[in-house]
Order: C-alpha cells, then structure tokens, then sequence
C-alpha cells in the first residue's frame, strides 16, 4: 500500500491485534515478558531474534509510539524516553564522547542550557553558542572535533526561528549530526528532515500529549544514531512508561485537529495583541510582523500555538497582568488544552542571569501565551480584562 497522509499514519499506525481482536490498541502494563524457552530468551537477550524482555529495553506501547512518531516525522528510526530532557540529554551523552565539540543555538531550554554548561564540559566536551540569527556565526563555529549541532526552532520562549535549510547544509557539508528539538513546532507543522536534520528531539509533554498529563520525550532519526541511543537508554534507566507511551500515542490522533485549532486560535491571538497599546511588540511566527516572516513561512505549515509579548511596565506590570488572568492556568507547562500565560524570567529561565537572559532576548517584561483549545472569544475576554486591571 502506498505510504498514509499524516492523519491516517497518526491513527493506522497501532500494534497489531492479540487473540482478543481489540479495536484499539490495549495496554501493556507489565514490567517483564516471559520465553516459550530457555534457548528463545538467550536468542532474544542476544538480539538474534526480535521479541521484548523487560519494559526497560522494550515494551509494545513504548514501541507504538515511537514507529508513529518517526513515520510522522519521516524519519528511519525511532524510540522513547521518560520525558523531554531524557531525550535531550540522552541524544548528547549517546552520541559525544569526551574531545568531542558540540555547537547549540544560544536560545534553547532553560534545563537544555544546563546540560550543555554543567555536565557535558565536565566530561571533556566542548561546547560553544551561535545566535540563532548569526548566519556567519553558524559558519565560523564549526571545529574539527565539532560532532553535533542542537537548536530549537521556533525557540524557547521567544520563537525565533533558525534556518534550517542552511544550518543543514553546513551540518552535511562538515558530516556534523544535526539535532532540532521540534517539539514547538511537531510534526504536522514542521519536518526537520526535509531541511537535512539527522536527529529530531521531542518533549512529547507539551502539544504530541495536548492535555498537560503525562511527561515523555523521543529521539528519532538515522537508525545509527537512534540505536546508540537506544542502547544508552536500555542501560541508564530513562524509560518511557508504557502507560504514558498508550496515552500519548492515543493522543497523536488528534494531533492534527488539535494543532489546527490552536494556530487559528493562536494567529487571532496574536492580531488582537499587535493591536492593544500595552504591548511595545508581540512574536507570532506567521505574524505579518515577524522579522523572519518568510522564512517560517518556508519551514512550518502554520504558525503554531504560541505567541510571546513584551508588556510595557516590565515584570511588575507583567505579575500584575498575570495575577490578573482568571481563566488562564498560571503555570510553565505549554502545549495543553488549556491557555496558559508564563513568564520566562522568573520561571523556566529563572536559573540564568539577567545578562544571559537578556542576551537572548528575554527581558523582564517578556511574557508567552501557550494558547489553548478554548473559544478564542473567551481568550481574548480574559486577556483584555486582565490588561485593564493591570493598568495601574
Ligand atoms: C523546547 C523544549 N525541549 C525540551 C523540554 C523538556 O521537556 P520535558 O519537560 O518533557 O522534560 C522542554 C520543556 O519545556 C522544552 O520546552
């Protein structure tokens, strides 16, 4: 049969159906598989013959979601981890050894920032930043022992937009591995492969679980790469339950209606704010005020479901606006059914400093709305009386 169109590969691709001829796909909650025999268990512990041993290693829900996701994302290969920076952390400490240099986008995850400064350096690797904008920079930071390259795009929490076509091309030309974390965009809206990524990360948290339950993360790409993470994973521990890997494959049938929904609700957002005085700007990746408009145009489908905004009266008018929000959550999750409004300087980049902060572009009046699935009336309701009340 030819290859399915996204929706159809996001609920087609299931396990195959047990003696019980169930419709969709059952849980398999069990920590251990038993053998027909001693000789199969040796073969499979080998890896002579397929077959799951321990939920550690493998597990039929775990394996479900990761052939769905790396048939959404294009990809040869696929697995699961415990969360979003188990699968970070794990593409890096799988795949760089000590000698080895790695160059990330300066405008990245709070925690992934961690990684790169605290652990990966005391390890012996070597790790410099580029703007994300910095074409130049992307150009001069490749060294001899470069072996990865890890960006965002759009980037936490200020959505700029890295050029993956270009960033690809240098990655290919010096036989760099490309790592994106495309958990921003997912799937439907982007797919690095197509602009020569080798490896995409995902929280699958955020939009892949959509309704802020369960935590969980992937690696997917060259099979290579994958399989040297996988091993790292089936031996460290950073496993992916098999009951949050049902619910969140469960939920990538939905991803497409799901995303369509926040992006229209999202862009509209995004129009109301750019008209309201007490912003000085707001970020929306199809926003005809986006700096890099065509180029997000270029790489993602729609928009997204994230808008940013810098309030005018900085971070006290910021906590006056969001002590304010009644049907908003007050919380750092994003990616849910529910509209939620953040502050990143006092929440998931609190642990840089005020210059590391300001250097990408999070200043303390900066704030980002995950929106959510509610009618968009009733957003922007709750936006304008929480503007209004946070005036003076
Ligand atoms: C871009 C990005 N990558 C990775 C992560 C980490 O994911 P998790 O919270 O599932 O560990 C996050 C979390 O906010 C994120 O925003």
């Amino acid at each position: 049969m030819d290859k399915h169109k996204f929706e159809t590969s996001a609920i087609r691709t299931q396990l195959s159906q047990t003696a019980h001829k169930e419709h969709s796909a059952p849980l398999f909650l069990t920590s251990s598989f038993t053998f027909d025999s001693a000789e199969k268990g040796a073969r499979i512990f080998k890896g002579e013959q397929a077959g799951n041993l321990y939920s550690r290693f493998s597990n039929p829900n775990t394996e479900e979601l990761a052939n769905k996701l790396s048939e959404m994302e294009g990809t040869e290969a696929g697995m699961t981890t415990a969360s979003g920076m188990a699968a970070v952390f794990t593409s890096m400490a799988a795949l760089l050894q000590s000698g080895d240099h790695i160059i990330s986008s300066k405008s990245i995850f709070g925690n992934s920032i961690y990684i790169l400064d605290q652990i990966l350096p005391s390890w012996g690797i070597e790790v410099s930043y580029v703007d994300i904008h910095d074409k130049e920079g992307w150009t001069k930071a490749f060294r001899k022992n470069t072996k990865m390259l890890y960006l965002e795009t759009p980037s936490n929490p200020t959505l700029q937009t890295a050029d993956l076509g270009y960033i690809g091309a240098l990655c290919q030309q010096h036989k760099v591995i490309f790592s994106v974390d495309n958990c921003f965009a997912t799937p439907y809206l982007q797919q690095p492969t197509l602009f020569g990524a080798d490896l995409i990360i995902h929280s699958a948290t955020k939009y892949i679980d959509g309704q802020g339950r369960v935590l969980g993360g992937a690696i997917l790409g060259k099979k290579n790469h994958v399989s040297k993470c996988y091993d790292f994973v089936r031996r460290t521990g950073a496993a992916l339950s098999p009951f949050n890997a049902w619910v969140l494959s469960k939920s990538l049938e939905t991803l497409a209606l799901r995303m369509d929904r926040h992006c229209a609700n999202a862009a509209t957002l995004a129009d109301f704010l750019a008209e309201q005085a007490d912003f000085s700007s707001v970020i929306y990746p199809h926003h005809r005020s986006y700096p890099q408009l065509d180029l997000a145009k270029k790489q993602m489908a729609q928009g997204g479901g994230l808008v940013g905004c810098e309030i005018k009266g900085g971070a006290a008018r910021g906590a006056r606006f969001i002590n304010a929000l009644q049907l908003h959550s007050k919380t750092a999750n994003l990616g849910d059914s529910r509209s939620i409004a953040t502050h990143p300087a006092s929440t998931t980049h609190s642990k840089l400093t005020e210059a590391q902060q300001l250097d990408i572009d999070i200043t303390p009046g900066y704030l980002r709305f995950s929106v959510g699935l509610e009618h968009i009336d009733d957003i922007i309701k709750d936006i304008d009386q929480a503007l209004h009340h946070s005036r003076n």
